[in-house]
């Protein structure tokens, strides 16, 4: 089960946390995957260390926010293999409220985690229709449904990834296309880390410990708890599902009460 072995994934943002723990699980379960990052020192690292573990994987330097960039790698990639599958993982954050929020922020923000899956979807798609289907996956976040303090511009992002996820699974539903988006609360990578370190200096620990907390389980996620789900929904085994958001929180949205 859950076999990837003669599939081509991209996965962006496959070098760090959530992403890194994607490429991997999906490499071990026998794709070709294909990390589309900014960071290139990290994805080289990251794919020669597939390759040393017997699997195969290719490194592209990409930000998804340049759509001309986004369609010539996606493009070069198909023409060597075909593409079955696309995680849209990539995605950056920023604290603040609407009027804390400068106009530099909302648009950098917004151009990674809409234009940017926008871009990857408008690039892929075509090659999955040639293809006679795929599946796409998005990586959405418990900001798209609930409110978090001071996440204005990031959960109106991931408000927009659910709402794309739906649109491209109907859209595309004849095309033999599915698409899903996978919403995590707190996962502790780089990401999390980053922010506690810049928001809360000298108080890491303490800060940790708080935020796990939220998770009425009493932790963060591991990256690999959604590699894992997100191999499920990328897999055959899932062929029924499309349309769907999956939350994987801990119990965040339904339990804290
Ligand atoms: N960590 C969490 O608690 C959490 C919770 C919910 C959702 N998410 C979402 O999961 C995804 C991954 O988060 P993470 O915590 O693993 O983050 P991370 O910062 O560890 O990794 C993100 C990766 O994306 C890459 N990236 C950033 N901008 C890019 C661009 N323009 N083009 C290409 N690559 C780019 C970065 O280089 C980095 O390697 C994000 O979309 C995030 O919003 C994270």
């Amino acid at each position: 089960m859950f076999d990837l072995s003669g599939k081509t994934a991209l996965v962006t943002g496959g070098a760090s946390g959530i992403g890194l723990a994607i490429s991997k699980t999906f490499a071990k379960q026998g794709a070709y995957v294909h990390i589309l990052e900014v960071n290139i020192d990290l994805t080289n690292q990251v794919v020669n260390d597939i390759l040393a573990e017997g699997g195969q994987a290719k490194a592209h330097v990409l930000d998804i926010s340049k759509q001309a960039d986004v369609v010539n790698v996606v493009n070069s990639i198909a023409d060597s293999h075909p593409i079955h599958i696309l995680v849209n993982n990539a995605g950056v954050a920023h604290i603040g409220k609407a009027d804390t929020t400068a106009e530099i922020d909302f648009d950098r923000v917004v151009n990674v985690n809409v234009k940017g899956v926008y871009n990857c979807l408008m690039a892929t798609i075509p090659h999955l229709k040639t293809n006679g289907g795929g599946v796409i996956l998005n990586m959405a976040s418990i900001a798209a449904t609930v409110g978090i303090p001071e996440r204005f511009a990031y959960s109106a992002t991931k408000g927009a990834v659910y709402s794309m996820t739906l649109s491209v699974a109907r859209d595309y539903l004849s095309d033999g296309i599915r698409c899903n988006s996978i919403s995590p609360a707190r996962v502790h990578t780089p990401f999390v880390d980053g922010f506690i370190a810049k928001t809360y200096p000298g108080r890491e620990e303490e800060m940790f410990e708080k935020l796990s907390k939220t998770q009425p389980i009493g932790r963060m996620a591991k990256p690999e708890e959604i590699g894992a789900l997100a191999l499920y929904l990328c897999s055959d085994e899932a062929s029924f599902i499309t349309g769907c958001d999956y939350l994987i929180d801990g119990g965040f949205e339904k339990l804290n009460n």
